[in-house]
């Protein structure tokens, strides 16, 4: 039985990977929780039902400040640290660059404190394809790729992977780096995408899609639950390396990617069809309309999948059932 301190579980993915890890697992998870920053306690209820609440531990904090000494005593001994937590849209950041670089370099440095006396088996840094930036047609980034952020959002994503990576080297800090692509899924904010288009269609407002007739933008998608179930594939076979154990000058790093690349514009369509419903949309176009959006993102997922990962969770039936979810708690739209 493993001790895992969990943060962003009242977020959208770590919601998705707190109820992944107490379906398959028998661990206890320790979440602290700002209750802002976009977090809700309604996903973590959420991630509960089934009679999982012995095994969770939820502690108010914002990961902008150190833990206290008394909190970290009543940690105990933990396995393994996932830092999911940040703020996480790239509009916002754009809109307010203070609150994107303060709040995701404070916390992972707060966290990186953490695991330098905690000690724990892994610290998992959760990161996004955005830290390389724009990837020309054709090119799908490695693992180890240039860095290139191009808004606000992805330098803060990009500033918690430098700091993970000198804590690795450094402190001998056990990290393990994850790049994933565009996620979707039950309890999605309606600032995403993918959540968007569900909203908007469903209102029969009109969907606003980043580009111009044949130039069009595009990312890979993934159901939460599968990026869920590759953080626990990694957990469970590939055990970090450490700095002091071996030859590698940096530590462990692995894309985790939809097999489905969409434009924009298709998935609009794909989600209307789905819905039954008539899709009005206006292209925008993303240089003027958005300026430090990237038109293609795209990463090379072999890697993991030739040590053996693959989704478990088919794309068609898993945005159909993140739909219809949706519409049955409207709550979320
Ligand atoms: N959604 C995607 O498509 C996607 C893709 C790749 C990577 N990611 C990464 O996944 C992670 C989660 O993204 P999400 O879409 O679930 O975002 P979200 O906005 O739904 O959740 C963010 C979580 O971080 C927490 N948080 C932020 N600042 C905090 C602070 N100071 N103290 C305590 N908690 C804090 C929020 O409370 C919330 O629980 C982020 O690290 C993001 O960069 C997301």
């Amino acid at each position: 039985m493993k001790r895992v301190i969990l943060t962003g579980a009242s977020g959208f993915f770590g919601s998705h990977l707190l109820r992944h890890l107490l379906v398959n697992t028998d661990w206890e998870f320790i979440c602290p929780a700002s209750w802002t920053h976009k977090g809700t306690p309604e996903r973590i209820k959420n991630a509960l039902v089934g009679g999982y609440e012995n095994r969770v531990t939820v502690i108010t904090h914002d990961l902008i400040a150190p833990f206290t000494e008394q909190t970290k005593k009543g940690f105990g001994k933990i396995d393994y640290i996932l830092n999911i937590a940040s703020n996480s849209h790239v509009h916002r950041s754009i809109d307010n660059p203070r609150e994107f670089i303060v709040d995701n370099t404070l916390l992972a440095f707060n966290m990186l404190e953490l695991a330098r006396e905690l000690k724990p088996e892994v610290f998992l840094q959760f990161s996004t394809d955005e830290v390389y930036g724009v990837a020309p047609a054709g090119v799908n980034h490695k693992e180890w790729s240039s860095i290139l952020p191009s808004n606000p959002y992805s330098a803060s994503k990009a500033a918690q992977e430098a700091m993970a990576i000198s804590y690795w080297r450094t402190y001998n800090v056990p990290v393990v780096i994850t790049n994933t692509m565009n996620l979707f899924g039950e309890t999605q904010d309606s600032e995403k995408y993918t959540a968007q288009l569900i909203k908007k269609i469903n209102a029969g407002e009109i969907v606003k899609v980043h580009g111009a007739k044949g130039d069009i933008g595009s990312r890979f998608y993934l159901h939460a639950r599968n990026g869920a179930d590759a953080v626990y594939f990694i957990l469970k076979n590939l055990p970090p390396q450490l700095y002091n154990e071996g030859e590698s000058p940096m530590p462990d790093r692995y894309n985790i990617v939809g097999d489905v690349e969409l434009d924009n514009l298709t998935l609009a369509d794909i989600v209307a069809k789905m819905m039954g419903k008539e899709l009005k949309y206006e292209l925008v176009d993303f240089h003027t309309s958005r300026p430090g959006h990237d038109r293609r993102y795209a990463l090379d997922g072999s890697k993991l999948k030739g040590l053996g990962w693959s989704a478990p969770f088919d794309f068609d039936k898993s945005l159909k059932k993140s739909i219809e979810w949706t519409l049955n708690n409207p709550l979320w739209l």
